[in-house]
């Protein structure tokens, strides 16, 4: 195997995969983790292989991406063997191989179409992460929740400080096929106003400048949503903070124009 090294980036995939599974938020080989850098090695063309997404603002760029069926508890004790080092053609049209692990997450066409989305958007956030938490999947089955209004407005309002976090809210995608670039590209245009997308019925996908920054904002949403089951289990209706409330207080701290 050819070696690589980002000792920073690895360490980010290492104390995050730690967390997801202790969290139990990404079971078995659930979930996959990237982060976009510049890269230094010039992408042979015989190792050229064609994108399913044109990717213009990737060109030149390369990602590091978990490998498919890699679990998180095992990257966690070792990362290394559990990455791999993907670069993209000048052309932004093909991608190849440079190092590490050979085979790339079934969801290589979403995190490649979503750092092209982030790469014009919000270059600062270069990582992205996917996970299952029991806790937000659940929401899924609610009915009515199936739209990024209803969910933010239910959900973010039940602790103090969520929204405060999440100004602008969730974004949401109906139900589509796991590694398809239906599912990445309706999810890159929710990430354009989201920080964090709830893929119905699969799981949730969060963006940060880091690994561990975009799993703080996961940690948010998951809290929230479990103060929601535990209000359930108890047979209380949640409330919420009223829509005035929750303008007061982002107001109070300059965040109300992301609302
Ligand atoms: P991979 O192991 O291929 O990354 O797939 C896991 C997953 O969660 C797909 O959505
Ligand atoms: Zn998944």
């Amino acid at each position: 195997m050819t070696k690589f090294s980002f000792a920073e980036q690895l360490n980010d995939f290492k104390i995050t995969s730690e967390w997801l599974a202790r969290r139990g938020w990404s079971e078995a080989a659930g979930g996959n983790m990237s982060i976009r850098i510049d890269a230094l090695t010039k992408l042979h063309e015989d190792d050229h292989i064609k994108l399913p997404v044109e990717v213009p603002y990737l060109a030149g760029k390369a990602v590091l991406l978990t490998g498919s069926g890699t679990r998180a508890r095992e990257i966690g004790e070792n990362p290394e063997p559990h990455i791999g080092l993907f670069k993209i053609s000048d052309d932004g049209l093909h991608y190849g191989w440079i190092a590490g692990n050979h085979n790339p997450s079934m969801e290589l066409p979403a995190h490649f179409a979503i750092h092209n989305a982030l790469e014009r958007h919000r270059p600062e956030d270069k990582a992205i992460l996917h996970t299952h938490p029991a806790s937000l999947i659940s929401l899924c089955h609610v009915p009515g929740f199936d739209n990024s209004k209803t969910i933010s407005d239910n959900i973010l309002s039940l602790q103090s400080e969520a929204r405060l976090i999440l100004p602008e809210g969730i974004g949401f995608v109906e139900h589509e096929l796991p590694g398809s670039l239906e599912l990445g590209l309706k999810s890159a245009e929710q990430l354009t106003r989201h920080h964090l997308v709830l893929w119905q019925y699969h799981g949730l996908l969060a963006t940060g400048e880091t690994l561990a920054g975009a799993f703080d904002k996961l940690e948010v949403f998951e809290k929230s949503a479990r103060v929601y089951w535990q209000l359930r289990a108890a047979g209380i209706d949640p409330v919420g903070i009223s829509e005035a409330e929750t303008r007061k207080t982002l107001a109070a701290f300059g965040r109300l124009n992301r609302y």
